[in-house]
Parts: C-alpha cells; sequence; structure tokens
C-alpha cells in the first residue's frame, strides 16, 4: 500500500491533491459528480469583502493547450459566503482539508476579509490571491516587494491559521517574492496564478474576451509552473503548492519531484470532472510501479 498522506500546515492530507481556486465554486458545485471529500482538499473561489458581478462576457475561451479566462472574481462576497457557502463545506468534507481564497485591492480588504472568516468553522486557512490577471489592481500586490511585505504581516497579525500566498509567474524573480512572503510571517507559497494573455477574432477584429484580455491555463503553462515551483522551493523553506496545466498523476509528480508537497487542479476539471480522482488514483499506481511507500518521499526528489 502507498501512503499519499502529506503533513502540511501541521494538518495531514489525506492525499496531496486540491481542486483550485475558481475552478471549483464552493465544492458543492462538483458534489453530484465526485466525492469531494476523497481529494486532499479544495481550495474555493476568491472572496472579496463585498460581492462582485465579475467581467462582462465573453469571460472564458479554449485556448490552443487550455483556456482564457478573465471572470474578474465575480464572487458572492464576505457575508453571503458565511451564510451560505461555508455551512456546506463544513457539514460534507470532513477528510478533505478546505482552504478559502481571498483577493482585494488594498491591505484592509484583505484583512478586513481575513478577520471576519476567523472565528468561523468548516475551513483550515486563506490562500491570499495576489495574483489575479483579470482585474485592475490584481497583481498589485504579487508585484510589488514592498505591498507584499506589508499585507503578510498584517494578515499574520489576524490569524493563526495557515497562510498560504499564491504567487504570480509575472515577475523577474520569483524567488524574491517567494523569500519575502517567507520572511513576513507566511506559511506556504502556492504556484502558480495565471500568465495574461489575450484572443483575437480575426473576423470582428475585436478581442474574444469582453475585459480584452485574460489569464491562460491549462497544460500550455505546466513547464512554467514546474519552473517556478522549482524555482521557489529552491529558494524557501516554506511548503510549496504547485498548480498549472495538471491533468494526470504523472504531471502531478513533475511539480511533486520539483519541490510541491500538495498541488492543485484546475482547468482540467472542465474537461474532464474526473481528472482529480484520477491524479489521486494514479499517484497509487505510479508511486507502486516505482516501488514507492510514500509519496512525501518524492517531495523535491528531482535530480539535476
Ligand atoms: C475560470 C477560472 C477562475 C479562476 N479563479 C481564480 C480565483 O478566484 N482565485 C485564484 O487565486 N485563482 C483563480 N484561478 C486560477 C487557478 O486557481 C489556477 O491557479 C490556474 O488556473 C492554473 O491552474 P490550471 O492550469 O490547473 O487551471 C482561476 C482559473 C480559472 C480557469
Amino acid at each position: 500500500m502507498v501512503d499519499l498522506a502529506q503533513t502540511v500546515f501541521g494538518v495531514t492530507f489525506q492525499n496531496p491533491v486540491l481542486l483550485a481556486s475558481g475552478t471549483c465554486g464552493y465544492g458543492e458545485e462538483y458534489a453530484d459528480i465526485i466525492d469531494v471529500d476523497q481529494l486532499g482538499g479544495i481550495v474555493t473561489k476568491a472572496v472579496t469583502l463585498h460581492p462582485r458581478v465579475g467581467n462582462p462576457p465573453c469571460r472564458i475561451s479554449e485556448t490552443p493547450a487550455g483556456m482564457i479566462n478573465s471572470i474578474g472574481l465575480a464572487n458572492v462576497g464576505l457575508e453571503a459566503f458565511k451564510r451560505e457557502k461555508l455551512p456546506w463545506l463544513r457539514e460534507n468534507l470532513h477528510r478533505a482539508q478546505v482552504l478559502v481564497n481571498v483577493a482585494g485591492w488594498s491591505v484592509d480588504d484583505y484583512v478586513k476579509v481575513v478577520g471576519g472568516l476567523d472565528d468561523e468553522h468548516g475551513f483550515l486557512g486563506y490562500e491570499i490571491n495576489v495574483s489575479c490577471p483579470n482585474v485592475d489592481g490584481g497583481t498589485l500586490f504579487g508585484t510589488d516587494k514592498v505591498a507584499l511585505a506589508e499585507l503578510v504581516r498584517a494578515l499574520r497579525a489576524v490569524t493563526q491559521r495557515p497562510l498560504v500566498i499564491k504567487l504570480t509567474p509575472n515577475v523577474a524573480d520569483v524567488g524574491v517574492f517567494a523569500q519575502i512572503c517567507e520572511e513576513n510571517g507566511a506559511d506556504g507559497l502556492s504556484s502558480i496564478n495565471t500568465f495574461p494573455g489575450m484572443l483575437i477574432d480575426v473576423e470582428t477584429r475585436r478581442p474574444v474576451i469582453g475585459s480584452t484580455t485574460g489569464g491562460i491555463s491549462g497544460p500550455a503553462i505546466r513547464p512554467m509552473g514546474v519552473y517556478v515551483t522549482w524555482k521557489v522551493a529552491s529558494r524557501v523553506k516554506l511548503p510549496v503548492i504547485g498548480i498549472g496545466g495538471i491533468c494526470t498523476a504523472s504531471d502531478a509528480m513533475e511539480y511533486i519531484l520539483a519541490g510541491a508537497a500538495l498541488v492543485q487542479i484546475g482547468t482540467a476539471m472542465f474537461v474532464d470532472p474526473y481528472s482529480a480522482p484520477d491524479t489521486v488514483q494514479g499517484l497509487h499506481e505510479l508511486c507502486e510501479r516505482q516501488g514507492v511507500g510514500r509519496l512525501s518521499e518524492l517531495v523535491g526528489a528531482l535530480e539535476v
């Protein structure tokens, strides 16, 4: 028997496979299709202080190896999240861990969301989105070293729960940003959010996406995601969650070998909603075939 469990942030994840923020709603949306509680966990859609309707359509479209999205952080807002979404997570997820993804435009925004959630039950910790390319100011904190340090310090002061910062790949040296998170009290890092991109309809000569540009995700970004994960894991001691283009166990294993303790699956779930449970099963088989008893032995086991 292969042990896929990973102990991260002081708790045990039964396996390393989580659903990525923005691609699984608040968990309930997948409940009729897969047993979400068999996964390592889920990361909710971004929660902002106030509800947001998001960007104008078209908000998603296929790209040659993935998709482009510009949802614009549409979400129910803090109060409705507590009232309408957290109860389902609390009542239905007993083994899968829950991270709440949080977005904002000022330190105060983030602090109010985290402060407003911290006394609630039903989730483990926070994934702080400082890396959304689809709204004005969405990557402000992820690309400004001083602002990032201030944000992480401010959040550390209002919560004891795991604080995971979701990095943007759109900086010259992501290792520096990882180090800033570590030095200011973060517990972990998620790597990566989407890359900015655009699609143009050559007949109308207009952008396909309503807000002109969007974030590129899916298999196209996997090699970049693995690279960023490797750079980050080589630079800091914090646990890293690898994200970007994972569709199979082999894809997940690339991230794990590069240094990720956990992984998230997003875009692949739109193509095949069994991608996440199949990845868990595939990791079992891959480890078994390679004679590996514990998956944790493989974290950062890349040989260069
Ligand atoms: C439709 C859509 C919505 C997303 N919404 C969020 C979000 O609210 N917060 C966030 O941090 N990331 C969001 N993301 C980024 C994903 O969580 C993930 O980092 C990215 O898609 C790369 O993983 P993937 O290639 O497996 O999809 C979103 C991605 C997609 C495709």
